[in-house]
């Protein structure tokens, strides 16, 4: 899937193969630094499950750009996605490639069938794209967070809140 915002230059959006591993891990590092892995998000992917089905890079002639990975776990005892790290390249912000790989996630995830996508992050950004503080709020995190950054994006009207600890899927 190829997508050009105006003024940009085109980048492809795919998801993520076991080949394209070390590129991911490297951008996000960059995009982190060596503090990323004492975040509570690294808590639940060292229990959930990645889905690279649902992970999506972008790339422009070649290089990554961005990407944004996708867990499943489960909340409460019901399925969700889990979502991050989500990381664009210094030099490549503020084109619209961020919201665009969000998309792209919650798409895919929606597609196979989830009805939430959980993540732990900035609410100024992530409202922008459908995730909110208050259906977060009883979502309960594997270690100490500030809950007004837990954010839930429902993928259908009829998906009801998400209430309980995050646990494997
Ligand atoms: C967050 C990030 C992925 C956004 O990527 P991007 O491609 O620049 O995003 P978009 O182009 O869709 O959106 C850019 C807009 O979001 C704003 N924005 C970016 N980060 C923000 C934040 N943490 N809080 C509030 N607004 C933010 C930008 O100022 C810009 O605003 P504008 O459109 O009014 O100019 C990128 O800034 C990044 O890689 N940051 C470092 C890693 C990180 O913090 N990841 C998220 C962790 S949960």
């Amino acid at each position: 899937m190829t997508v050009q915002p105006a003024g940009s230059p085109a980048i492809t959006l795919q998801f993520e193969t076991p080949e394209d591993g070390p590129l991911v891990d490297a951008l996000i590092d960059h995009a982190f630094g060596p503090g990323r892995f004492t975040k509570v998000s690294e808590r639940v992917r060292e229990f959930a499950t990645f889905a690279p089905e649902l992970s999506v890079c972008a790339w422009s002639e070649g290089r990554l750009l961005g990407c944004a990975r996708m867990w499943r776990v489960r909340v409460g005892g019901r399925p969700a996605a889990f979502l991050g790290p989500f990381a664009v390249e210094l030099g490549e912000r503020n084109a619209g490639f961020g919201a665009r790989l969000i998309a792209r996630a919650c798409e895919a995830a929606q597609a196979a069938g989830e009805t939430h996508v959980v993540l732990v992050g900035d609410e100024p950004y992530f409202a922008r794209v459908g995730f909110s503080t208050a259906a977060g709020r009883q979502v309960i995190m594997p270690g100490p967070v500030d809950q007004r950054r837990v954010l839930v994006r429902a993928l259908r009207p009829d998906a009801g809140e998400l209430a309980g600890p995050v646990q494997p899927a």
